[in-house]
């Protein structure tokens, strides 16, 4: 079939390759002309990138993989899917098949896609639900072997896009409405969130008691059943686990429910950059003013190049405004900001805030003194 992807960012480069291998002709388009550059470089035969909408007609399913992120007052922002819908209504005259990858919340598919392309154009598309829900960097999950949820406006839109993933997707699992399956992945991210809050509580109460926190949560997860495994961490990155429990939490605003775990959750982890940065001050003997601080690794997971939502941000902020001569290290995002990763080498301080697999032990102990947020640096402070 000829397969059109809209947005060719982490999730629709993921589909549309997958897609491809299957033996789709996928078109991937893209706003961006540099998201389409970078593609064009390492395309695979029977996928090509576009920034020319048009090159889309013609295609008989159509995925959205868009931005799903907060606006500057962190509210829900659905420009780009709305853009996408626009896009839709525009330049598809008879229907195709329509499936939302992008995370939004519980009736994204139903009233801000379907309605919207019917009420701009008069065509009734088919329409289904699948969010993704890949892991960057997860070598041990993937497109293929991460179970799908998948629902539809129509049993025939349900089992046209089921036809569509079986080939690349072991495991589909058909939720009774789209927004069941929105909604599971907005739950599924604020489990995470969650749960990293309430460890990264229990980070600061441990360390006040002079307990070892990550010795407790290794202790704890001896336990066969009832328990999962979090690390504290430097604050939530990506635009994945700070974002989503927003959309959830304002869903819940919007239907006159509390959302105080969720609400709490975001207060805690936005407050750790402030509690490491007052560790480091407090064993600094009480001022960093004048320091050499360097902060390691500014991507917001190991392994990857993406910053967003960066715990890192705040935290050299805080360093700088406490009179801390501030640089950063990633030598896998290696430019960020208009700047270039420095040496961890000279430095009086380093906070390690992402370790990346390569970066070594000893290369990070070349600094003076080391805080170590990730639990990965033997034998130096930390949480
Ligand atoms: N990255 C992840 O790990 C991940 C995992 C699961 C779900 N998601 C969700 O998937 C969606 C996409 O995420 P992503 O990480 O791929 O984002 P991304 O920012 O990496 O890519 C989005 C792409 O969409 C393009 N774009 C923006 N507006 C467009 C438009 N109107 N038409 C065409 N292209 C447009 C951007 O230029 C960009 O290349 C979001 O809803 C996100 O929450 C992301």
């Amino acid at each position: 079939m000829r397969v059109g992807v809209i947005g060719l960012g982490y999730v629709g480069q993921t589909i549309a390759r997958a897609a491809a291998a299957s033996g789709h002709l996928v078109i991937g388009y893209d706003v961006s002309a540099e998201s389409v550059a970078k593609l064009d470089a390492k395309e695979i035969g029977n996928f090509t990138g576009t920034t020319d909408e048009t090159k889309l007609s013609g295609c008989e399913i159509v995925l959205i993989a868009v931005p799903t992120p907060l606006t500057d007052d962190r509210q829900p922002d659905l420009s780009f899917i709305h853009q996408a819908t626009d896009l839709i209504a525009r330049n598809f005259k008879s229907p195709i098949l329509v499936i939302n990858e992008s995370t939004s919340h519980p009736g994204t598919l139903r009233t801000e896609i379907a309605a919207r392309i019917t009420k701009a154009s008069g065509v009734v598309h088919l329409y289904a639900s699948s969010p993704e829900r890949v892991d960057p960097g997860n070598a041990n999950w993937d497109v293929k072997n991460t179970p799908r949820l998948l629902s539809g406006l129509t049993p025939e839109a349900i089992a046209l896009a089921k036809s569509f993933y079986s080939p690349f997707c072991d495991t589909i699992i058909e939720t009774s409405t789209p927004e069941v399956a929105e909604a599971a992945k907005l739950f599924e991210n604020t489990f995470r969130q969650v749960n990293i809050a309430l460890v990264n509580e229990f980070a600061q109460i441990a360390h006040a008691i002079q307990i070892d926190p990550r010795e407790v949560i290794s202790a704890a997860s001896t336990k066969p059943y009832g328990f999962m495994e979090f690390t504290p961490g430097a604050g939530v990155g990506g635009h994945c686990i700070p974002v989503d429990p927003i959309y959830l939490s304002n869903v819940a605003a919007k239907a006159g429910v509390p959302a105080t775990f969720i609400e709490l959750a975001t207060q805690v982890n936005q407050a750790m950059p402030a509690y490491v940065v007052a560790r480091v001050i407090a064993a600094a003997g009480g001022s960093i003013k004048g320091k050499k601080v360097v902060v390691v690794g500014v991507a917001y997971k190991p392994d990857v190049t993406d910053t967003r939502e960066t715990p890192s941000a705040e935290i050299i902020r805080l360093l700088a405004s406490a009179g801390a001569t501030v640089t950063w290290n990633d030598h896998v995002v290696g430019t960020w900001m208009g700047q270039s990763s420095s040496p961890i080498e000279g430095s009086d301080i380093a906070v390690v805030v992402t370790r990346h697999s390569g970066l070594t032990e000893a290369e990070i102990k070349k600094a003076t003194y080391v805080f170590d947020c990730t639990g990965t640096v033997k034998g130096v402070d930390g949480i």
